[in-house]
């Protein structure tokens, strides 16, 4: 290959379909005149078939070498039918799931000739001011990791180049979830010790898992911006974790290297990525790619030939691998059947269901007795919007569709019951306009006059049995571009649900967003999280409500009461105050409304008898916890059964609580089962700052097992040498 040739393949540029988005400039580049030059090596962003066909065949019938583009795209929970959004997923606690949904995905992109998704995002966060919590697992390491791992295997299969299937990019590597003040893009600081113990274990997860790419995080990490920063680059994932696949750039995250003050031109930034280990640039074309400065930069001797001899030999193997040298093109007749699977829609109401989190249900409000229901007011802009119910990350040139909460129960209820609807409020309107809001066109919102909406929406709880309301954030509100400096519902909800609690009748909130809201003292009858639960939210909704499901969903991150408690975690150090105190702050407690791992069912579970095989061990040896799950309730029910550790004395000192091990099991009433889960020498190790490296101290150990992070029945053991 000559120089240009290889600089060419390190190449990949946005396709935008000739819109304008805001911050873009698009106009720089002819794609089709540079695909044809050999200057591109990737694509991302196009999903039609017939466009990649015909971007493909310029590549492989125009360039001399004949290399077939990679084309990528953002298939973060699903591309026609689509599942609940990631963190939804993960408060399924249930890794299956999780693979079965992005198992879907990878069949409908593959389907259309994508052969890459820009997923999983296993950024952990502590902080849901940050928009992007939608996209990831929540706060904790244990449940990411497992979560990270599932969704890898969804979207590969058993290898990289499974029919129907795609190449994984777990992202953002790493950090991007603690930015200062969780604003979006902002810098990260973050010790060995956070990273190693909590940020890096999902990574780690989905490359064991076999992830075939890793995409860099845009913002500095202590100082050194993510797609320049040799340390993780190469000295942590490809030295220490052995990845062999390819790394990416986040969008224009090579370019940035330059207004980063990392390089004094878009030349010196590419090589500044290069030499720290990254190998695509992902721009867009708004003007050639820096990755064709290194054809200069080789020429100079400022770049070791061999190191982009590195970089191209990882593009053109997944290439190999994905089989394109061999069917470089799709097909779009086949693709359509694929897109319209009914079996991928089954697969979405299950998730949809299995995600779902009871928060509250005083006097067992849920599930709605359909005998006695004669009417139902179901209220709030949201309920009645498909596009909301997908949540961000959904582009409507996919075609994606969804049953709206309203039209889940409709259906669900038939002429049982008369279901009227009213929007009840409006939304405000968007400080900062946002790429999403361009290329993800909000449905045309019919101009609600406010207080008339209100006044109906209450005469319809006063005349109705019982009231849904839809509460929440609408879809372009969480997601990249959209942190939020407050907790509250956004425009009238809270006054709307407080006037509808007010009136005395029953009142059931569906929420529906990832943001832990603050519903401040109203306290509506029944409290369910639905989170954003795509294709199949409304059915999965109704059926939850009416309980032909019953919701076994737990938090996956702990439901602080404001933002300003914001970051937080269930697994923070002891403090020198003695256990129980909290003198924190002056106005309010330091804990969570709700805890990390919470959720309520139908029915009610019991733990018994916590024991462990052996009181004492050496270190690297194991040691099993047994317990009694019982469910002590009338209904058949989901539990999350969930470990705790806590390591009393070490080399540093140790979170109060780390969940170690989970399973999801169904009990019948009455029904009660002797559970295991044992613990390795890996479970009990940890990184320390003392000493900069693994270690495992001897200690005494607490275990407590439960249903949430406040879980109470415990025994200990000790590793004694
Ligand atoms: C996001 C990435 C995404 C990329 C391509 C970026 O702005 O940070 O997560 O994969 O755009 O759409």
């Amino acid at each position: 290959m000559t120089l240009e040739e290889k600089a060419g393949q390190l190449v990949q540029y946005f396709d935008f379909g000739g819109a304008t988005v805001a911050g873009a400039d698009t106009t720089g580049v002819d794609l089709e005149t540079a695909i044809a030059k050999g200057d591109v090596g990737a694509m991302l962003f196009v999903t039609d078939p017939a466009r990649i066909n015909e971007l493909q065949r310029i590549a492989v019938t125009k360039t001399r070498l004949k290399i077939p583009l990679l084309f990528g795209f953002d298939v973060i929970h699903g591309l026609r039918t689509i599942m609940p959004v990631p963190i939804g997923v993960a408060a399924s606690w249930d890794p299956d799931i999780a693979e079965k949904g992005q198992a879907v995905a990878a069949a409908e992109a593959r389907a259309v000739g994508i052969h890459w998704t820009f997923a999983p995002m296993v950024d952990i966060t502590l902080d849901p001011r940050w928009g992007r919590m939608v996209e990831g697992a929540g706060e904790d390491p244990v449940l990411g990791s497992a979560m990270a791992a599932a969704q890898v295997r969804g979207f590969q299969g058993k290898a990289i180049g499974e029919p129907g299937h795609v190449i994984a990019g777990p992202k953002h590597f790493v950090g991007y979830g603690a930015s200062l003040g969780g604003r979006d893009y902002d810098e990260v600081d973050l010790s060995e010790n956070q990273l190693r113990n909590t940020y890096l274990p999902p990574f780690k997860a989905a490359i064991d898992a076999g992830a075939g790419n890793i995409m860099s995080a845009y913002m500095g990490l202590n100082g050194v911006p993510a797609a320049a920063n040799h340390w993780l680059l190469t000295e942590i994932l490809r030295k220490e974790w052995g990845f062999k696949g390819f790394v990416v750039s986040d969008a224009n995250g090579v370019n940035s290297l330059e207004p980063q003050g990392m390089a004094v031109d878009q030349k010196q930034a590419a090589v500044r990525a290069l030499e720290a280990g990254m190998d695509l640039a992902m721009s867009v074309p708004s003007g050639p790619s820096p990755m064709l400065g290194l054809v200069d930069a080789v020429r100079k001797g400022e770049l070791d030939e061999q190191v982009l001899d590195d970089a191209v030999r990882r593009l053109l193997e997944a290439k190999f691998r994905m089989g394109l040298f061999e069917n470089p093109y799709v097909d779009p007749a086949k693709a359509a059947k694929v897109l319209e699977d009914p079996e991928h829609r089954r697969v979405a109401r299950l998730a949809a269901e299995r995600s779902a989190v009871l928060l509250t249900n005083d006097a067992g409000l849920l599930p709605l007795d359909r005998k006695a229901l004669k009417s139902i007011a179901v209220l709030g802009p949201l309920a009645a919007s498909g596009q909301d119910t997908l949540g961000p990350w959904v582009f409507p040139a996919n075609g994606p569709k969804a049953i709206s909460i309203l039209e889940g129960l409709r259906t669900k209820l038939g002429d049982g019951a008369k279901v009227e609807y009213a929007t009840g409020v409006a939304w405000p309107t968007r400080k900062n306009r946002s790429f999403f809001d361009d290329i993800n066109k909000p449905e045309p919102r019919l101009p609600v006059d406010e207080k008339v909406e209100f006044a109906k929406a209450l005469d319809l709880v006063k005349s109705s049995d019982v009231t849904v309301m839809v509460l929440g954030e609408p879809q372009n509100m969480e997601g990249e571009s959209a942190s939020r400096s407050d907790l509250s519902l956004p425009g009238e909800q809270q006054k709307l649900l407080e006037a509808a609690i007010a009136t005395g009748k029953p009142v059931v909130v569906v929420l529906m967003g990832v943001r832990p809201f603050n519903l401040g003292d109203a306290r509506p009858g029944a409290l369910l999280e639905a989170w954003y639960p795509g294709s199949e939210g409304g059915t999965a909704v109704a059926n939850l409500l009416v309980g032909d499901a019953v919701p076994g969903g737990k938090l996956p991150f702990s439901w602080i009461g404001s933002a300003a408690q914001a970051p937080y975690t269930y697994s923070f150090l002891p403090s020198h105050q003695p256990a129980g105190a909290d003198t924190r702050y002056w106005n309010e407690d330091n804990s969570p409304t709700w805890p990390f791992g919470y959720g309520l069912s139908y029915t009610s579970f019991a733990y018994d008898d916590v024991k462990v095989d052996r009181a004492a061990i050496k270190r690297g040896e194991a040691v099993t916890v047994s317990f009694v799950l019982r469910n002590t309730g009338a209904r058949v029910g989901d539990e999350v059964a969930q470990l705790y550790l806590h390591q009393r004395t070490g080399t540093s000192s140790r979170p109060v609580r780390q969940l170690k091990k989970f399973a999801r099991v169904t009990l019948k009433p009455g029904e009660s089962r002797r559970m295991q889960f044992t613990l390795s020498a890996e479970d009990l190790r940890y990184w320390s700052d003392a000493t900069k490296s693994w270690i495992q101290d001897r200690s005494t150990f607490d275990i407590w097992v439960g249903g949430n992070s406040q879980a109470q029945a415990t025994t200990r053991f000790a590793v004694v040498e």
